[in-house]
C-alpha cells in the first residue's frame, strides 16, 4: 500500500481487519519490518488519539517516530500556488513536504477543512498537495473530509464484538455547540457500506451526508425507528454539508440516552472521541458496560499498525 486515504486505498478490507486483529495478539512480531525506517507524523490540527496510537503502532513494527506539530513548531506554511509569498506564509508546502519526505519513509498528515469552503475542503488540496511534493507513503491521520484510520477501528471494533453475522449498525447524529467537520460520518459511512452490516444512517432534517459516502445505507430523520434492535450505535455530531458548516437550530433532543435505548436493548454504544458529556451522549450511557468507546480507542493502535505494515511491505 503506498496510500492511504480511504476504504478506497484498500485492496481487501476484510483481510486488512483481519490483519490489524491478528497485530492485536502479536503486536512485535513484525519489528524487522520497520528496522531503520522512519515514520514522520505532521499534525496541522490537535490530536490525543491518532497521534499516540500511530506513534505506537510505528514503534511497535521496530519504526523510529517523529512527530511535528507543524501549526506550533513548523514555520507558517503557504498552501496556494502562483503567490507572492509576501505575507505571513514563510515556506510553501512543496518544499515543505518534499523536505520531509527526504527524512521519512513514511508520512501520516493530520489536516482538518476550514469549513467555510466546501469546495475547496472537498477537494482535499492540503492532503493531496502532501502527497504530491512528498514522494514517500502517506497515510491520512484524518484529511477535511474522511477518518480512515477511525474507521478501520470502529470496524475492528465491530467485528471483535458482534454477536451475529450480520450486525444492525446505526450512526446517528448527535448534539454539539461547535460547527464540527463530516470527516468521521462520511468516512464511517463510506466503510459499514462496504461491511457486512445492516446499515443505518439517522439524522435531523438538514445534516444529509454527500451522496459519494452513503450508497447502500439506509437513511432516515427518525432516530427512534432507526435505533430499533440495533447492535451496534455509533454516536457523532457534523455540521451541515448544506449550509456548508453550518450548525442548523434546535435537534437538542438527538443526545443518546438510556430511555432511547430502550428500543436496542443489546446494543453497544461507539463514539470516536473526543466526546462532549451530556451534550452529545449521556454520562449514563458512557459510564455504562454499554459503552465501548475505550475499547473502540484502543484499537486505533491495531488499525494503524496493520497500515503501516502494509506500507513497509510495499516499500
Ligand atoms: N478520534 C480521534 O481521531 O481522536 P483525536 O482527534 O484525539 O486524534
Amino acid at each position: 500500500m503506498k496510500l492511504f486515504s480511504s476504504v478506497n486505498d484498500v485492496k481487501d478490507v476484510t483481510a486488512l481487519v483481519a490483519e490489524a486483529l491478528h497485530l492485536k495478539q502479536d503486536p512485535y512480531a513484525y519489528q524487522h519490518l520497520g528496522k531503520n525506517k522512519t515514520l514522520c507524523l505532521v499534525f496541522l490540527n490537535p490530536s490525543l488519539r491518532t497521534r499516540i496510537s500511530t506513534q505506537k503502532a510505528g514503534i511497535n513494527l521496530g519504526m523510529n517516530v517523529i512527530v511535528l506539530n507543524i501549526d506550533k513548531e513548523g514555520w507558517a506554511l503557504e498552501l496556494q500556488d502562483n503567490v507572492i509569498m509576501n505575507g505571513t506564509t514563510v515556506e510553501h508546502i512543496k518544499e515543505a513536504a518534499a523536505v520531509m519526505g527526504e527524512y521519512a519513509d513514511i508520512i501520516g498528515v493530520r489536516s482538518f477543512p476550514g469549513l467555510k469552503d466546501r469546495e475547496e475542503d472537498y477537494s482535499e488540496n492540503i492532503f493531496n498537495k502532501f502527497v504530491e511534493y512528498c514522494g514517500v507513503p502517506v497515510v491520512s491521520l484524518e484529511s477535511a473530509t474522511r477518518h480512515p484510520l477511525q474507521s478501520l477501528a470502529d470496524l475492528v471494533t465491530i467485528q471483535e464484538l458482534k454477536t451475529i453475522s450480520r450486525p444492525k449498525v446505526v450512526l446517528t447524529w448527535a448534539p454539539h455547540i461547535k460547527a464540527l467537520p463530516q470527516a468521521v460520518p462520511n468516512s464511517f459511512a463510506e466503510w459499514m457500506c462496504k461491511a457486512d452490516v445492516d446499515f443505518t444512517i439517522a439524522h435531523p432534517a438538514g445534516y444529509e451526508l454527500a451522496t459519494e459516502f452513503t450508497q447502500g445505507a439506509n437513511i432516515t430523520h427518525n432516530q427512534n425507528e432507526a435505533l430499533k434492535e440495533a447492535d451496534f450505535i455509533y454516536v457523532k455530531n457534523w455540521s451541515a454539508y448544506e449550509p456548508y458548516g453550518q450548525v442548523l437550530p434546535g435537534n437538542e433532543d438527538w443526545m443518546l440516552n438510556n430511555k432511547k435505548l430502550e428500543v436496542a436493548p443489546d446494543a453497544k454504544v461507539m463514539h470516536c472521541l473526543p466526546v462532549r458529556r451530556n451534550l452529545e451522549l449521556a454520562d449514563e450511557i458512557l459510564d455504562s458496560a454499554r459503552s465501548v468507546v475505550i475499547h473502540e480507542a484502543g484499537n486505533r493502535v491495531w488499525a494503524a499498525q496493520a497500515v503501516l505494515k502494509q506500507m513497509l511491505e510495499a516499500l
